[in-house]
């Protein structure tokens, strides 16, 4: 009697909650793992290019790298094809294949391989005619049967591009795939390109129903292999940062796109500040890049377990620019659970390293509060310091300093109050 009494009132529950039910339970912290295409592109000439073709060889070996060096441990679980993976025709069946020299063991046997060493697989689709490189795309009537195809190969995650497609059919589309996922019972995260394609701010794109139906999504343009591309979506993401904010949290996130740490475009600053920015970001941390040949340095940068502890901090707020200033020195703050934050000190410069000085009563900290303070590269702790102290750091060009800061003893109320700039200046509390 209770037990009916109970289920009845679980399902009216049920019914009454709005229909925003295809929050999927996954990616509750920002996505981590390797995706080809900044790096490897649409190499498919395997026979000029064996070692660096899209082929299942290159996914067999990264996958190794991934599990054998260090990368799984910290977090990097996900390997994810990019475009250039499949036949250029559909099966008789209609349903989407591999291309058969390149991948000739099938997704599936790849699915298999990577799972068994405790690791995750990513696909590409496009919702449109074709993909961007001009592989069969994924029409409002393959919706179902490409979810369907994709769990039945055992993928875990889903890049849903938007080449060819109208604002019409991605505003179908993109939802559709959402419900066609979770209709196969397989947890697949969900990556939309959608805002990327609608120029990435409302009107035209709606970021509620995004975060209702993507896990992440792609906002801007894609990355190159170089600093400048790098700088332009960090202002991008940045100017815009009053509507990007506050859409991402567990489950839905902005994605500034891969990390190109280790390739050829970035210094050895450029890439620590990549990281750093990309942290600050919530952003998930998609390596594209040759972990077959990396160096120690971008290694290292990569697997900064301070670094990777931040980017993954269970609250999920994105962090923002808090200081622009004239002569080109910008200072970013994420708040952190357990009152703890993350500040990044970024030089735009290009003389010389730069002496910087302010206090965190300036960055809008709590008054009176003290904080021990951690270098996030340099992994040693500075020490205590008030809000009131004045601090100097000393920032290189185009380089980062990040500090991890956690409060020395913990407010008396259950949360912590953190001003957070408020969309059009000014500062409100936030609760933590
Ligand atoms: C688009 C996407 C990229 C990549 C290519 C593949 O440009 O934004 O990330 O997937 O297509 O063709």
């Amino acid at each position: 009697m209770e037990a009916a009494g109970l289920s009845g009132l679980v399902l009216a529950l049920a019914l009454a909650l709005p229909s925003v039910a295809l929050e999927n339970g996954l990616a509750r912290t920002p996505p981590m793992g390797w995706m080809s295409w900044e790096r490897f592109r649409c190499n498919v000439d395997c026979q000029a290019d064996p070692r660096n073709c899209i082929s299942e060889q290159l996914f067999f070996e990264m996958a190794d790298r991934l599990a054998e060096d260090g990368w799984r441990e910290l977090g990097y679980e996900y390997i994810n094809l990019d475009d250039c993976w499949a036949a250029k025709q559909r099966d008789v069946a209609g349903q989407l294949v591999p291309d058969p020299k390149r991948f000739p063991r099938g997704i599936k046997a790849l699915a298999d391989y990577v799972h068994a060493r405790g690791l995750k697989l990513g696909i590409y689709g496009d919702l449109g005619i074709f993909t961007c490189g001009g592989y069969p795309g994924t029409m409002l009537e393959n919706v179902k049967q490409d979810a369907q195809t994709f769990a039945a190969w055992g993928v875990d995650m889903l890049k849903l591009d938007g080449c060819y497609s109208s604002a019409e059919e991605q505003a179908k589309g993109y939802p559709e795939m959402a419900r066609a996922l979770n209709a196969t019972g397989r947890p697949i995260v969900y990556s939309c390109s959608w805002p990327a394609y609608q120029g990435g701010l409302p009107p035209q794109v709606n970021y509620t129903i995004l975060a209702e139906i993507c896990n992440l999504w792609r906002n801007y343009d894609d990355i190159q292999d170089s600093w400048d591309s790098v700088l332009s979506i960090v202002d991008w993401f940045f100017t815009n940062q009053d509507v990007l904010q506050p859409a991402a949290g567990p489950g839905h996130w902005n994605d500034p796109d891969m990390l190109i740490i280790g390739n050829f475009g970035l210094s050895y600053e450029q890439s620590r500040s990549q990281m750093a920015l990309w942290t600050v970001m919530a952003s998930p941390l998609l390596m594209s890049t040759d972990l077959r040949t990396i160096s120690p340095e971008a290694k290292e940068i990569l697997q900064n377990r301070l670094m990777i502890q931040i980017n993954q901090d269970p609250l999920g707020i994105q962090g923002r620019r808090i200081v622009k200033e004239k002569y080109n020195i910008e200072v970013f703050v994420r708040p952190l659970a357990q009152a703890a934050s993350a500040l990044v000190f970024f030089s735009r410069r290009t003389d010389m390293p730069f002496r910087y000085t302010t206090s965190l009563a300036k960055l809008h900290f709590p008054e009176d509060a003290v904080y021990e303070v951690q270098d996030v590269y340099v992994g040693k702790i500075i020490g205590d310091l008030k809000t009131a102290d004045n601090f100097s750091v000393v920032i290189n060009p185009s380089g980062v300093v990040m500090w991890y800061l956690h409060p020395k003893t913990l407010p008396v109320q259950p949360w912590h109050v953190v001003r957070q700039q408020a969309p059009g200046g000014g500062y409100r509390p936030a609760l933590l």
